[in-house]
C-alpha cells in the first residue's frame, strides 16, 4: 500500500463514460484536503476533508494539486526522422498539401521510416515515452502511418507492442496506413486502399497489433467513399474507428465519423454543422489538436461549438515530425484554455477521461477513484486554474504510473 497524502486540491472527474455538454465542466469534482491510497496498480481509496487512514509508505504532496495521469489520444509516436527543413518552405506559404505533393511532408518521413531498423525506431519512440511520463502522461495512443507497405506498417506496429510489454508503457495501438498514398500507388488511392484492406490489415488482425483503425479524410489524401471502405473492413475485423476529418475541408470525414460511430474524429478545424450534429448523434469524441493548429498557423477548431452540442471535446498532442513536432500536451493544455475558451475543468476532462474513452480506456483511466488505475500526477501548482495559466514550464512535480513512482 502507498499512500498520498496532504494533497491540497484533488480534481477528477468520475465513472467511466466521456463527459459531454455541461458535463465537461461540472463533471469535475475539485476536494479539498485528500488523500489517495494505492494498492500496488490500483487506486483503493480517496478520502476527503483531511480524513487518512495510518500508512507506512506515504508520499507527501505538500498541499499541491493533484489529478489522474494525462492521457494523449493522438500521436504519430512511431516514426524515422525529423522535418527541420520544411519549416522555412511552410513560412514562405507552401501548404500542406502541397508540400505532400513535392514528395515532401509524410512521404520524407516515410523514407526515414523505412530505412528505420526496429530498435532504432523504438530508441527513438521510448525517448519521447519518457519526455512525456516526465510532463505527466501516463498513456499514450501511437499511430503507425509512415511504412505505408506490409513489412513497414507491422514494423511500426510491433515497435509500439514492444514499449508496452518491454518498456511498460501505457501505450495504445492504431493502424493507419492510409495515412498518405505511397509511391507504389501514387495517383491510384483506390488501388491503395483496396491493398490495406486486403493485404495488410489481415496481418495485422493475425497478429493482434492494433485496437483502432485510422484514415486521413481529406482533399487530396483520401476521400468519404475511400474513408468508409477503409473503416467498415476495419469494423468488420472487429477494430474500433478514427478518423482525421476536417483539417483542411470538411469534405464529409466527420459525418462518416457519426455515421459509422467512429470514437473519434481528430482535427476538425472546418469542420461544419452537418459534422457535428452527426458526432453527437453517432456518440463520437472530437479530439482536438491545438498544438497542430499553433505550429501550421491555422485557425483553431471549434471546441465550444462542439461542447455546445453535446460532443465531449478530448485534447491531445498530435505528436508527429511535421505538423507538430511537440509531445507537450501541457502546452496543448495551455492552448484549449485561452484559444478554444474552454474552462480549466473542461480542459481537465479534455486530457483525462475524455482522453482515456477516445483511447477506450475510460474503464481503467481518467479519474482518480477506487478500481482505476494508479496512474496520478502531483502538481508544482495549488489549483487547476495555475495549471492551464502557466506556459512553457513543466509543471508535473511527481508522476505515478501503474503504482510506480516514475518521477
Ligand atoms: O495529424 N494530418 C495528417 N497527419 C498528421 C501529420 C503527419 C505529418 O505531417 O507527418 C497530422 O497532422
Ligand atoms: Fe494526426
Amino acid at each position: 500500500m502507498l499512500l498520498i497524502k496532504n494533497i491540497g486540491m484533488l480534481a477528477t472527474a468520475k465513472g467511466n463514460e466521456p463527459l459531454r455538454g455541461a458535463a465537461q465542466h461540472n463533471g469535475v469534482t475539485i476536494m479539498r484536503d485528500c488523500a489517495v491510497l494505492l494498492n500496488d496498480e490500483t487506486i483503493q481509496a480517496v478520502y476527503e476533508n483531511g480524513s487518512a487512514p495510518e500508512c507506512g509508505n506515504v508520499i507527501d504532496a505538500g498541499g499541491a494539486l493533484v489529478t489522474a495521469g494525462l492521457v494523449d489520444a493522438h500521436t504519430h509516436l512511431i516514426f524515422g526522422g525529423w522535418r527541420q527543413h520544411e519549416v522555412p518552405l511552410k513560412l514562405r506559404g507552401a501548404g500542406y498539401l502541397e508540400i505532400l505533393k513535392a514528395g515532401g511532408g509524410i512521404l520524407n518521413t516515410l523514407t526515414a521510416t523505412r530505412n528505420a531498423s526496429e530498435d532504432e525506431l523504438y530508441d527513438r519512440a521510448k525517448k519521447a515515452l519518457d519526455e512525456m511520463l516526465d510532463h505527466g502522461i501516463t498513456a499514450v495512443e501511437a499511430k503507425s502511418g509512415y511504412g505505408l507497405d506490409v513489412e513497414n506498417e507491422l514494423k511500426q506496429l510491433r515497435v509500439i507492442r514492444r514499449l508496452k510489454e518491454e518498456g511498460g508503457f501505457n501505450v495504445i495501438p492504431t493502424f493507419m496506413a492510409a495515412h498518405a498514398v505511397p509511391p507504389e500507388f501514387k495517383g491510384d488511392p483506390d488501388g491503395y486502399i483496396e491493398f490495406i484492406c486486403t493485404k495488410i490489415l489481415p496481418k495485422v488482425a493475425d497478429d493482434e497489433l492494433c485496437e483502432f483503425v485510422d484514415v486521413f479524410c481529406e482533399t487530396g489524401v483520401f476521400d468519404v467513399e475511400q474513408s468508409r471502405k477503409m473503416l467498415t473492413y476495419a469494423q468488420v475485423y472487429g477494430f474500433k474507428t478514427k478518423i482525421h476529418a476536417d483539417e483542411i475541408d470538411a469534405i464529409g470525414g466527420s459525418v462518416l465519423a457519426g455515421e459509422i460511430g467512429a470514437t473519434s474524429a481528430e482535427h476538425l478545424i472546418a469542420v461544419d454543422d452537418a459534422g457535428i450534429s452527426s458526432m453527437a448523434k453517432g456518440g463520437t469524441i472530437a479530439c482536438l489538436l491545438p498544438g497542430t493548429s499553433l505550429y501550421l498557423n491555422k485557425e483553431f477548431a471549434p471546441a465550444r461549438k462542439f461542447i455546445e452540442a453535446g460532443v465531449p471535446v478530448a485534447i491531445c498532442t498530435d505528436f508527429n515530425p511535421g505538423s507538430c513536432p511537440s509531445d507537450d500536451l501541457q502546452l496543448c493544455m495551455n492552448l484549449g484554455y485561452l484559444k478554444y475558451r474552454m474552462t480549466p475543468e473542461e480542459v481537465l476532462s479534455a486530457v483525462t477521461i475524455n482522453a482515456a474513452c477516445a483511447v477506450g480506456r475510460g474503464d481503467i483511466l481518467g479519474t482518480v477513484e477506487p478500481g482505476k488505475q494508479a496512474d496520478l500526477v502531483i502538481w508544482d501548482a495549488e489549483d487547476l486554474d495555475y495549471l492551464v495559466y502557466r506556459m512553457g514550464t513543466n509543471k508535473a512535480k511527481k508522476v505515478i504510473m501503474k503504482g510506480n513512482i516514475v518521477k
